[in-house]
């Protein structure tokens, strides 16, 4: 019984912090508010010659350092990103290039903040149909650059960075003690897409800026996180009594924890980092993860679960045993 089991993990983060305080001279804002409002205390932007590509290629080589590996070691990169460098090639291929990998292959995957979980979920199905023995999983932002810095709604929400894992295929029982992934559950529904948007982009000729009804994404993040965490622990007959930690994706305090509240499950099991971080989108998890182990709190054995939402609406979650 295949297993795709995290044998690394990694991050990095832009030299350059903006703390809160840095908005308030540009925009009609402070500390307190964007504090009590998201948890957000600062948050991490790329260089202008710094690119998402480039992000990804460090946190890709932390990962493969953790696990004592090399760039040909893998077969596969898996690249979560709404931000690549060009519209094409895929940033997934310059971070193969970067690595010094002529072998395997590389894609992007799109699904905004919940494209971890998708390119999770997708490795795991390369490596249990074989296509794939060791794959590398990245997610990797430079949301800076979508960002309309006079539009106080969004752009202090925020921020730029990359976190990888580093799966690879292992034979376990086919229980949930196996370690590896154990369940995922994906989803997704178009008719939300007016709710958070970038107004712009290739094929209508135009640049945009991120676009956000907040109260609105609040409302269903909290329901549909709580309900697609729930489904993926179900389908191997575990509850929120059986997790050790969630790992959210950090787009909000409130909105963490309001879905742990829902799982009934207390924050001292939950990893937090959206304080560091800000909203990294699809970078948020991998670099939660990474935080996370470094700390020393995930563990081997411990039951992991990850969830997440964004733009789509697109949203899932992944249990996995660390
Ligand atoms: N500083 C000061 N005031 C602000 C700011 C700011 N940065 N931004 C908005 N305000 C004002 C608003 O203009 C409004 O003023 P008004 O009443 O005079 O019109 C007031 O604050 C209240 O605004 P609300 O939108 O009602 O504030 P709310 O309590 O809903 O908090 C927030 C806003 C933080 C965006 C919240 O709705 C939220 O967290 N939504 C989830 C959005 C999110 O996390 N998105 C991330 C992308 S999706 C994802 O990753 C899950």
């Amino acid at each position: 019984h295949l297993r795709a089991v995290v044998r690394g993990v990694g991050h990095y983060l832009p030299q350059r912090i903006v703390e809160n305080s840095e908005f308030e001279e540009s925009i009609d804002t402070s500390d307190e508010w964007i504090r009590s409002r998201s948890g957000i205390e600062r948050r991490h932007f790329a260089a202008p010659d710094e690119t998402t590509s480039d992000l990804a290629t460090h946190a890709a080589r932390n990962a493969l350092a953790d696990a004592g590996m090399e760039p040909d070691d893998i077969d596969a990169i898996i690249l979560a990103t709404s931000t690549a460098d060009l519209t094409f090639p895929s940033a997934a291929t310059m971070v193969q290039n970067k690595l010094g990998m002529t072998r395997g292959f590389a894609f992007d995957v799109q699904a905004v903040c919940a494209g971890f979980v998708f390119a999770l979920s997708n490795a795991n199905a390369l490596i249990l149909s074989g296509q794939a023995k060791r794959v590398l999983v990245i997610g990797a932002e430079t949301f800076s650059r979508i960002l309309d810095m006079q539009d106080r709604g969004t752009c202090v929400l925020f921020g730029d960075g990359a976190g990888a894992l580093l799966l690879e295929a292992q034979e376990g029982t086919g229980s949930s003690d196996d370690r590896g992934i154990l369940a995922t559950d994906l989803n997704s529904d178009g008719r939300y897409k007016d709710i958070l948007y970038v107004d712009g982009g290739v094929s209508t000729n135009t640049t945009g800026v991120l676009k956000m009804q907040g109260k609105e994404v609040f409302r269903h993040a909290v329901e549909k996180l709580a309900t697609t965490a729930h489904t993926a622990l179900e389908k191997i007959g575990l509850s929120g009594d059986d997790v050790d930690w969630i790992v959210p994706h950090q787009a909000n305090i409130r909105i963490i924890k309001g879905t742990a509240n829902r799982m009934k499950v207390p924050m001292e099991r939950v990893i937090v980092t959206v304080q560091d971080h800000g909203n990294t989108s699809a970078a948020s998890i991998p670099l939660a993860l990474s935080v996370g182990k470094a700390q020393g709190r995930i563990k081997p054995g411990q039951l992991v679960v990850t969830e997440a939402i964004g733009g789509g609406l697109a949203w899932g979650a992944v249990v996995l045993r660390w």
